[in-house]
């Protein structure tokens, strides 16, 4: 089992649309993830993830508004048709994009930094979970999808931070990845 965890933990990479074969994956496998998510640790048991799931033509319909977002905000002479298509495109490609949010904690006892933190922990158990699945994902952060982006609809108190893309990769995908010692990262105290 440790061996198992070790291997998922450092073969687990973000993998992008473009690398998506674009077939759809079955939603119970799309909840067997969400399930593992709903497992991360967080504060107070206030359990703040909160996902907004699209799927088929919802997927259409969040990337006519992330590309009409990009439209709106850049300046004209910053306006590219190319990354315009492209924002549509990674939408088609993908099986399901999540919405990453979180849920205040109503009493205030904790603060919305654990609420994040939380939520990054269920990113996680989503991101291993796909690698275990052999699916791909990755956690998209667009400034448009940041906050309460009308598309979403929030209620009180929630707030969105970023996109989660799943799809099912190409096949002899092999993706390389470096991590600086973690020596270097780490300080022990004995005393
Ligand atoms: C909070 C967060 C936000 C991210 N936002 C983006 C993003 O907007 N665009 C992007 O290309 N990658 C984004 N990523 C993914 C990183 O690019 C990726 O994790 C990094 O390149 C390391 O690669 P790996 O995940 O394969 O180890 C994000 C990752 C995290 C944790």
């Amino acid at each position: 089992m440790i061996n198992d965890i070790d291997q998922v933990i450092k073969k687990r990479r973000s993998v992008f649309p473009a690398m998506y074969s674009g077939q759809r994956i079955d939603d119970s496998v799309i909840n067997e993830i969400l399930e593992n998510a709903n497992w991360a640790p967080n504060h107070r048991k206030t359990e703040p993830w909160r996902f907004k799931v699209f799927a088929d033509e919802g997927l259409l319909r969040l990337g006519e508004f992330l590309a009409e977002k990009y439209k709106e905000t850049t300046p004209p002479e910053k306006f590219k048709e190319m990354k315009y298509k492209k924002t549509r495109k990674k939408l088609v490609n993908s099986s399901h994009v999540i919405a990453l949010c979180i849920q205040k904690d109503p009493s205030g006892l904790v603060p919305e930094w654990e609420e994040l933190a939380a939520l990054s922990c269920a990113v996680q158990n989503m991101y291993l979970s796909c690698t275990a699945r052999g699916l791909g994902c990755y956690w998209s952060s667009p400034k448009t999808m940041i906050g309460k982006p009308t598309i979403l609809d929030l209620p009180e108190g929630q707030q969105c931070y970023g996109l989660m893309y799943i799809g099912i990769p190409i096949e002899g995908l092999e993706l390389k990845a470096e991590r600086g010692d973690i020596l270097a990262k780490t300080k022990w105290f004995y005393k």
